[in-house]
């Protein structure tokens, strides 16, 4: 079996790598077909790679590539993890709406939508290339309107991934004081507007309002992915359980004057690790038995991924987060929304489970996010200004027409070169 790895020379590669190893007996004989437009960084991971496989004894081997079509052909799943532009567009995504007072966010803000418009033309691409039988098993931000785009627009198997459910549930278990192992939240919504009402310990349903009730706001402690004393004070609020994405909601004029302070951006401040990052991964690679740094995607970015590979190929109708076809899964999204929710994962794809309604405090909330969404793919798709407008005028971080149209114009013109419907 083949499997393209579309964005290897990214950072999160590592992470990719250890997740083949811990399926390698179920992915023995797999092909890694690598592919990344830097061809230097596609050099150090592949390296890495087959490092690592070797040592372990794994039967698995590795191509590099860096035409897309070489990669993809024959590949029975495709597996997207690249950034179009990389972390410098990603900096303009993410300062160029802060401008304006607002978070831009390069997931669910309109930093978002401005990588939308860029990641959705090479996804479609990709879903051209890809043959009807594979499954494109998508983490290329954001995912949700990604896998909408392509879902809707092409005839390709698509499934969007997101780790932030299992992340999610960590903080939570901490907070809460519970173990992880066994932990099972029933996060349900869009990606990156998910909501637990639900959780259960070893399959025991526990009593979440009460233990909302019981626990204590901490202090500080916010790093860049998580902020347990915002969450926490929203949690108690609310009576379930929020993303972590829903600080930039609900914090959102404080997150603005907290990141004008900082004065860097995210990418900013990635972009100056990574040189030492990759110089570090390189010479892993030379050694007999690596074992690279987690600093990217953490532990279960990677693993997260290959299993859900391994549930499709093995049929094996795992219980898992992934964002499908709404269906039936909740009533408050449109049936064909693509929505983030546990689903069982076969070989026929994802079968979302029913978790009703989505809880009131934040049902309109999750389903304006929806319509934005929504009109983000049709402007990611058609290039149509006037849809990308009403997509940013729509958006609960914006709100106003002309705020709107500075950020798009500014970002249109800023990622020019990777607009080709625009
Ligand atoms: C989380 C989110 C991802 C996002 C990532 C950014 O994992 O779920 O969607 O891409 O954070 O992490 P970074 O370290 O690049 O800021």
């Amino acid at each position: 079996m083949r499997i393209a790895v579309i964005g290897a020379g990214s950072g999160y590669m590592p992470g990719v790598i250890r997740g083949v190893l811990h399926r390698a007996g179920d992915l023995a004989g797999t092909e890694l077909a690598c592919h990344d437009v830097d061809a230097g960084h596609l050099e150090i991971m592949t390296r890495l790679a087959r490092r690592m496989f070797s040592a372990a004894g794994a039967a698995v081997t590795v191509s590099a590539h860096t035409d897309l079509k070489a990669a993809v052909d024959g590949a029975s799943y495709v597996f997207t993890t690249f950034r179009p532009g990389g972390l410098a567009a990603r900096h303009l995504d993410e300062s160029i709406p802060l401008k304006y007072g607002v978070v831009g966010q390069e997931t669910a803000g309109p930093g978002g939508f401005l990588m939308a418009l860029r990641s959705v033309p090479v996804l479609l691409e990709i879903a051209s290339l890809t043959g009807p039988d594979a499954w494109i098993v998508n983490y290329t931000n954001p995912t949700n309107i990604v896998t909408d785009a392509v879902a809707r627009t092409t005839g390709a198997r698509i499934i969007g991934l997101c780790d932030q459910a299992i992340g999610d549930t960590e903080m939570w278990a901490e907070l809460l004081g519970l173990p992880f192992e066994g932990l099972e939240a029933d996060w349900a919504g869009l990606n990156h507007a998910t909501w637990a009402q639900r959780l259960r310990l070893d399959g025991h349903e526990l009593d979440l309002p009460r233990l909302l009730d019981d626990l204590e706001v901490p202090g500080g402690g916010a790093t860049p992915w998580r902020d347990p004393s915002r969450m926490a004070e929203l949690a108690k609020t609310l009576g379930f359980l929020p993303n972590s994405y829903a600080k930039y909601y609900f914090f959102h004029d404080e997150v603005v004057e907290e990141l004008r302070r900082k004065g860097t951006t995210r990418a900013q401040d990635v972009l100056a690790m990574l040189p030492a990052y990759y110089a570090r991964v390189a010479a892993e690679a030379e050694k007999a038995d690596p074992d690279p740094s987690r600093e990217r995607g953490g532990g279960e970015h990677g693993e997260f991924a290959v299993d859900v590979i391994c549930a499709l190929h093995r049929d094996e109708g795992r219980r898992m987060i992934v964002n499908t076809r709404n269906g039936g899964a909740t009533p408050s999204l449109d049936p064909d929304a693509i929505v983030e929710v546990p689903s069982l994962v076969g070989r026929s794809g994802p079968v979302p489970l029913t978790m009703g309604p989505l809880p009131a405090p934040v049902r309109g909330l999750t389903q304006a996010i929806h319509v934005y969404e929504r009109l983000a793919s049709d402007a990611a798709v058609t290039g149509d200004r006037r849809t990308a407008l009403q997509a940013l005028m729509a958006h609960p971080f914006v709100r106003s027409k002309h705020t709107a149209e500075k950020i798009l114009d500014e970002g249109l013109a800023a990622h020019r070169d990777h607009l080709p419907q625009f």
